[in-house]
């Protein structure tokens, strides 16, 4: 994985057809997608449920470009390797799912991942100023953690202090939740360069009619453009 600050869309599988994973990765990747997505919760950080490391190892099988694990659970620390076995090229942690974030990105590298460190919307861009040496990307959540389909919430300057303090770091700024073409224009201006997306992207396809998730991410992509 090298590094850059292209606009990466990473379509989130939060999205798509939950009898159907394999084909419809396949079928995101077939349509542009540049990341993929994974959304790991444990019904305690977040109170939702979906898939642990065995589904994500699963996963894995399907994912030709980058499988990008986004843990909202807590704790965290017993549960790094098995995605690193399950193969997650970023794990990403949240700030507020323990007090020792240092420790568990040390982990992740440590276990041969990108290490990746997210926010909610409450929390500061401060909370990771100390971890940055530690970190490979921050993830600012833009809904709060949980659920796909919600509504945006406008964390533009969160981003652009992000920004700033990152510096010359060699750290991607992704964000998570509410991004389509009206909103990704406003965080890749402060910034951002991995957008998430669920349901912008799904909306409209489906495995046997693939076409409209590449058009929903050529959408996305048009809208930042330039
Ligand atoms: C929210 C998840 C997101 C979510 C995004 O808890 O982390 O990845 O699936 O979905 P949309 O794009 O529909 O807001
Ligand atoms: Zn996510």
């Amino acid at each position: 994985m090298s590094f850059d600050r292209s606009v990466k869309i990473a379509p989130s599988i939060l999205s798509a057809d939950f009898a159907d994973f394999g084909r419809e990765i396949q079928a995101i990747e077939a349509q542009g997608a540049d990341w993929i997505h994974v959304d790991v919760m444990d019904g305690h950080f977040v109170p939702n449920l979906t898939f642990g490391p065995p589904a994500v190892k699963a996963f894995r099988k399907h994912v030709k470009t980058v499988m990008d694990v986004h843990l909202m659970i807590s704790p965290v620390d017993a549960y790094i390797d098995a995605y690193a076995d399950a193969g997650a090229d970023v794990l990403t942690a949240h700030v507020e799912a323990g007090p020792h974030s240092h420790r568990t990105l040390q982990a992740i590298r440590g276990a041969g991942m990108k290490a990746g460190i997210a926010l909610n919307p409450g929390t500061p861009a401060e909370a990771v100023e100390h971890l940055l040496d530690l970190t490979d990307l921050v993830c600012v959540m833009t809904v709060n953690p949980g659920f796909g389909g919600q509504k945006f919430i406008d964390m533009t300057a969160k981003v652009r202090k992000l920004r700033e303090i990152i510096g010359d770091r060699p750290v991607h700024i992704e964000i998570d939740g509410g991004v389509d073409p009206t909103t990704a224009p406003l965080v890749v201006e402060a910034g951002a360069d991995v957008l998430v997306a669920g349901s912008a992207v799904f909306r409209g396809g489906s495995v046997e009619n693939p076409a409209p998730y590449g058009e929903n991410i050529r959408a996305i992509k048009a809208s930042v453009a330039g």
